[in-house]
């Protein structure tokens, strides 16, 4: 596996496979790869010769306060990892080659409307830094494919929507949610939990569960909603939305849509975990 630092030697590998005829598959991570990342990787690999993962934990996607500082950092244990799946290239780049002149004077990548919903909401700017630092990664790496996770179900919208308005010369492609045994979304979030916390964080999949058993039943939407938030409450969570909404562009169901999500995000000790649950009414 080829490990890179820089876009010149980034460029001039992919080049290189590019013109002897490989497909290129591409998976964006930011590290502390669990086995969600790597269902992610397998996904690239059926669907081109050449397999990119890189590792960048972008500054510009997380808000003041929010938890860049301790963000799990494994490198080592990351590349073991990328190494046993045959990854050929792993790209791993300093700050300084991504924002040579830092995250807030870029050029940025705007998704308006699908950015302001939901976790745009609660992170105001989270996906401005997603689609920015997505958008240039694609530019350097100009994968064929790429392999995003339905576990951040709105970010992969964010993601179809630029490639589509900005004519990008990419597919995306969704891969389904990997979750522990109990329910639990991987996630390296799920690291933040204490023992205690560990064992209540499969609720907040117990309970999407129950938000679809509720709108197959034809339960109206907002007394589900309204019941989700307080089950989350008397389960230890605090809460910041469970929605329900169209799979197509996250608004609000009208009657006639039947491909619906829930989605929820929900605080559990120092943890915000989100997840989400596609449901065909
Ligand atoms: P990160 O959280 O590291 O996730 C990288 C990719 O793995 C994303 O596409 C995410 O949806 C997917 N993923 C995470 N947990 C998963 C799970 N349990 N099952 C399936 N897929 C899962 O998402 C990001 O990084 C960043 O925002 C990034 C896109 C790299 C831009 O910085």
């Amino acid at each position: 596996m080829h490990v890179i630092e820089t876009a010149d030697a980034l460029r001039k590998q992919v080049g290189e496979w590019r013109r002897a005829g490989g497909r290129i598959g591409f998976v964006p991570t930011m590290g502390n790869l669990h086995a969600g990342h790597l269902a992610l990787v397998d996904r690239a690999r059926e669907l081109a010769g050449r397999v990119v993962v890189s590792i960048f934990v972008n500054p510009m996607q997380f808000g003041p306060g929010e938890d860049i500082d301790r963000y799990p950092r494994t490198l080592d244990r990351d590349c073991e990892a990328l190494r046993r799946k045959d990854v050929d290239l792993l790209f791993a780049p300093p700050v300084e080659v991504i924002y040579p002149h830092g995250d807030r004077a870029t050029t940025r990548v705007e998704v308006p409307g699908l950015s302001d919903i939901l976790e745009g909401e609660h992170r105001p700017g989270h996906f401005t830094g997603v689609a920015t630092v997505v958008a240039k990664l694609f530019n350097l790496v100009q994968p064929d494919v790429a392999v995003f996770g339905e576990k951040d179900f709105q970010q992969l919208a964010v993601i179809r929507r630029m490639v589509a308005d900005l004519d990008m010369p990419v597919r995306i492609v969704g891969h389904p949610t990997v979750r522990e045994d109990d329910g639990l979304a991987m996630s390296s979030r799920n690291g933040y939990l204490d023992d205690a916390e560990r064992r209540i964080a499969p609720q907040l999949y117990r309970c999407l569960q129950e938000v679809a058993d509720g709108l197959h039943a034809g339960q109206p939407i907002g007394k589900l909603e309204a019941m989700a938030m307080k089950s989350l409450e008397r389960t230890g969570f605090r809460p910041e939305y469970v929605s329900i909404r169209r799979r197509t562009d996250l608004l609000p169901p009208e009657p006639a849509d039947h491909e619906l999500i829930i989605l929820a995000a929900a605080w559990l000790g120092s943890a915000r975990l989100i997840d989400n649950l596609p449901v065909d009414v």
